[in-house]
């Protein structure tokens, strides 16, 4: 199968499982660790998607934020069911669905959906980026009194939490307006259709950013660490933008 064939699959599976969930409501609600939930149903977005995307690529290995799976493999689907769940378990539209696929060890394929807005943003490697079909493009603001930057709080590590509260302030002080959409997906499919100029957020997993890294990628954005000893890919420490007001957020971030 080609890559835009999987790209059309992983489409075709995000709207399933998107069709599904805004017909459940969040029910059986536990708690995965302290201020970390996961409902009945990002447990059966992933089977569905598992099901979907392996049954019609028995080669490729899973790897889902709910069930885990294969670390490294020639190809793989890094999946988040449910990318916001907090925001689903309340009702609130701003939730995604999140498919990467890596082939041998590189982010390749990006599709995010976000059922709420009905938005379908997709990008294959060298191909560019799409929301609904139509190309998207980063953001030609260079002035950071012009930016909207949206960002996550680390809120679960007491470290990352700290760190960001730190810069919070100076950031708030120099930008156009701050965001906090709950889902990072989301987040990264903003700042890669030229809403907002940056997204930052510390120790988030792949499964969170990997379809959203490439749709920023393909879309003409970049990402770096947090600190610039950070290789976001890997820390999940990331410091995202439409590749113009990143050194000014950067020397916020790092004074
Ligand atoms: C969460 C969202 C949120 C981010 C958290 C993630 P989840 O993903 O992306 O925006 O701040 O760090 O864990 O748990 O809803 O899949």
């Amino acid at each position: 199968m080609t890559l835009r064939e999987k790209a059309a699959l992983a489409e075709r599976t995000a709207r399933e499982a998107g069709e599904m969930l805004e017909h459940h409501h969040a029910h059986r609600i536990m708690l995965k660790s302290e201020n970390d939930f996961v409902t009945e149903m990002d447990t059966r977005s992933e089977q569905l998607i598992r099901e979907r995307l392996l049954s019609a690529c028995p080669e490729d290995e899973f790897f889902g934020e709910e069930g885990g799976g294969a670390t490294r493999s020639h190809g793989r689907w890094v999946v988040d069911p449910i990318d916001g769940t907090v925001n689903f378990m309340r009702g609130d539209r701003l939730y995604t669905i999140s498919i990467a696929y890596e082939l041998e060890g590189e982010l390749v394929i990006g599709c995010v959906y976000c059922p709420g807005t009905d938005e379908l943003f997709l990008a294959v490697r060298g191909e560019g980026a799409t929301c609904n079909g139509k190309p998207i493009q980063v953001s030609d603001i260079s002035n950071l009194r012009r930016a909207i930057v949206h960002i996550g709080f680390g809120h679960r590590n007491p470290e990352y939490l700290a760190e960001t509260e730190q810069v919070l302030f100076p950031l708030i002080r120099a930008i156009s307006d701050l965001r906090r959409s709950g889902s990072a997906a989301y987040d990264l499919c903003c700042v890669a259709a030229g809403r907002a100029e940056a997204f930052l957020e510390q120790g988030i997993n792949l499964y969170d950013y990997g379809a959203g890294y490439v749709i920023l990628r393909e879309a003409g954005g970049s990402m770096q660490g947090w600190h610039p000893w950070q290789e976001p890919l890997s820390t999940g420490c990331l410091l995202a933008s439409n590749g113009r007001v990143n050194a000014e957020i950067s020397a916020i971030l790092n004074p």
